[in-house]
């Protein structure tokens, strides 16, 4: 998997390529990933939550970044920066997510090191995200150095509409 590229996109490719973004989106949820959103998830919505992320992409409050086979798009990761004034050094990290068809190659990994580059290029010095208690991503996290702080019960529904537990994460970069 060498051959795929790990790189960042504008807001103008992302908008070009809503499409395959979207695609990676439904593809997690219709493989069950706890990502927001629920079974019946449709492409339409996908592309709907994408659009909504290209202002911040476009204005530097966000950073998206893909792995690109280089044909089409199969993985992507979201850094947002904390709105709040007095928190200047952290940012969040969301939508990591790799098409199920590409999966257990490494690429979750390369992607979660390169948004922690990129964050760290950008003067950030604390990183937080959150996944549902026991899920492969959660494994991820734990393996590469990530502090799991909590846990709470209940969280967040799974795609099918049942309660699960969510696990909490910081890293100081
Ligand atoms: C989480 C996810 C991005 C990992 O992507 P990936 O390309 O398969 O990850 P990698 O191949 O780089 O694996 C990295 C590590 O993650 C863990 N991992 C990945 N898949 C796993 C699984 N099915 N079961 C247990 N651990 C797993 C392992 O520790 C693995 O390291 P190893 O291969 O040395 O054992 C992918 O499973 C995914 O898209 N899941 C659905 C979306 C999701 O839940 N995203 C997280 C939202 S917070």
């Amino acid at each position: 998997m060498n051959d795929i590229a790990i790189r960042e996109i504008d807001a103008a490719e992302a908008e070009a390529r809503l499409g395959e973004l979207a695609a990676i989106l439904a593809d997690a949820v219709a493989h069950g990933a706890s990502v927001n959103f629920l079974d019946g998830f449709t492409p339409d919505e996908a592309a709907a939550f994408w659009r909504g992320q290209l202002p911040g992409i476009a204005d530097g409050s966000r950073h998206l970044l893909v792995a690109d086979d280089g044909e089409r798009l199969i993985g992507t990761v979201v850094l947002t920066k904390a709105p709040q004034p007095n928190q200047p050094h952290r940012a969040d990290i969301g939508k990591m997510l790799v098409l199920e068809r590409a999966r257990r190659r490494g690429l979750g990994r390369r992607l979660l090191t390169a948004i922690e580059e990129l964050a760290a290029a950008h003067g950030l010095t604390l990183l937080q995200l959150d996944t549902q208690t026991g899920s492969a991503a959660e494994e991820l996290y734990v393996t590469s150095g990530w502090t799991r702080f909590g846990i709470v019960p209940g969280h967040a529904l799974t795609t099918t509409g049942t309660p699960a537990d969510t696990s909490f994460f910081y890293k100081q970069i």
